[in-house]
């Protein structure tokens, strides 16, 4: 047990900031979102605007002003709604986590894992309310924001998956070692909804307290991601572990991605279809659009964020410890495959990945 609480010495510092902010989550969360008025938009946005959905394809032209905010709007509900859904998952994880933590001696950890979930809840619950707001401003209602979004029960899955997995196995490290992934996808998304120049300023205060407390959460999973792979008892573990990592991480997306799936494309397409747009148009629409048909590159926005993400995936394989040279090339072959398109971007148009400063609380 001793050398497992030196392995884990970095979650002391975490609970230490988690200690203070902690203090401050009904003031940085709940409060602003039962303040915000949804009459008061404007012509506000509420996602990156280059990152709405069918941004800049034939049938985003073929929206009104309206119709286009309306879309940015949803997009925002959503994405929103699957990081409420997704954080619910996670939260019966780590909580999964905290009793392993709590019987095997672990306690630090098990109590910095419990503190998570008292974060992600105070989300939810800020998410779900700002999110009515937004529906009920144009008559719709999570009905039929959930009726849209098909593929919300594959966080159940996840949930069910990784269970079926810890119990197999007698450990969670399978779960620790890929949750990496979730945080750099959801972290690249929202830095860039902060940074949306039009971005409401409610909103985006609430979500910049957000990413925040992700920032931290990141670095939680990428020390205990690593610490958790070491654990794994042989090679063929940490091999398999590291073939399931490379799959998790090149399906998931930012923009339009060649290995969406059709839960992935169902999503799309009645998002739209809630803006007027007929099905068969909206089929349509959504294959041209993951086909690269009208815009073979992605707005700028959008490109960055993808070889945000495949260089941050990339960068965590590199630092993978015990993995052998080959399955780290095997890995990112994976991943690369996946964002062909950025590795195309970046070999030759030079892109380059957004860049993050660091955010401060200034509430
Ligand atoms: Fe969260
Ligand atoms: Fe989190």
């Amino acid at each position: 047990m001793a050398s497992t609480a030196a392995t884990f010495d970095f979650t002391k510092r975490l609970r230490q900031v988690s200690d203070r902010d902690v203090e401050n989550l009904r003031e940085n969360f709940l409060e602003p979102a039962l303040a915000f008025d949804a009459s008061a938009l404007g012509n506000n946005r509420l996602f990156p605007w280059e990152m709405t959905w069918f941004y800049g394809e034939p049938i985003w032209h073929e929206l009104s002003e309206d119709k286009q905010l309306l879309l940015n709007r949803l997009s925002f509900c959503q994405s929103y709604y699957s990081t409420a859904v997704a954080e619910a998952a996670t939260n019966a994880l780590n909580y999964a986590a905290t009793v392993d933590g709590l019987i095997e001696g672990d306690t630090e950890v098990a109590m910095y894992m419990a503190r998570e979930a008292v974060e992600e809840t105070m989300h939810i619950q800020a998410f779900l309310v700002l999110i009515g707001k937004v529906l009920d401003h144009y008559g719709l209602t999570l009905d039929d924001l959930r009726a849209a979004n098909v593929s919300l029960p594959m966080a159940r899955r996840f949930v069910q998956g990784h269970s079926l997995v810890g119990w197999l196995r007698g450990d969670l490290n399978y779960y620790y070692f890929t949750r990496f992934a979730l945080n750099v996808n959801q972290k690249t998304v929202e830095r860039c909804t902060i940074a949306e120049p039009e971005m409401d300023p409610a909103v985006r205060a609430i979500l910049r307290n957000h990413a925040i407390d992700e920032a931290r959460h990141m670095q939680m999973s990428r020390g205990t991601g690593k610490v958790a792979l070491e654990r794994m008892k042989s090679a063929t573990m940490r091999n398999l572990a590291c073939f399931g990592f490379a799959h998790f991480a090149a399906s998931i997306y930012i923009g339009r991605h060649g290995r969406d799936s059709a839960l992935a494309r169902r999503t799309r397409v009645r998002t739209l279809e809630l803006c007027g747009v007929g099905r068969q148009d909206a089929e349509r629409a959504y294959v041209a659009w993951r086909d690269r048909v009208h815009q073979m590159e992605d707005p700028p926005l959008v490109e960055a964020g993808r070889v945000y993400y495949l260089k941050q995936i990339c960068s965590y394989i590199d630092e993978l410890p015990g993995v052998g040279q080959r399955m780290k090339a095997y890995m990112r072959g994976v991943v690369e495959k996946a964002y062909h398109d950025a590795v195309v971007a970046m070999d030759r148009r030079g892109a380059k990945a957004l860049e993050f400063a660091e955010l401060k609380r200034t509430a």
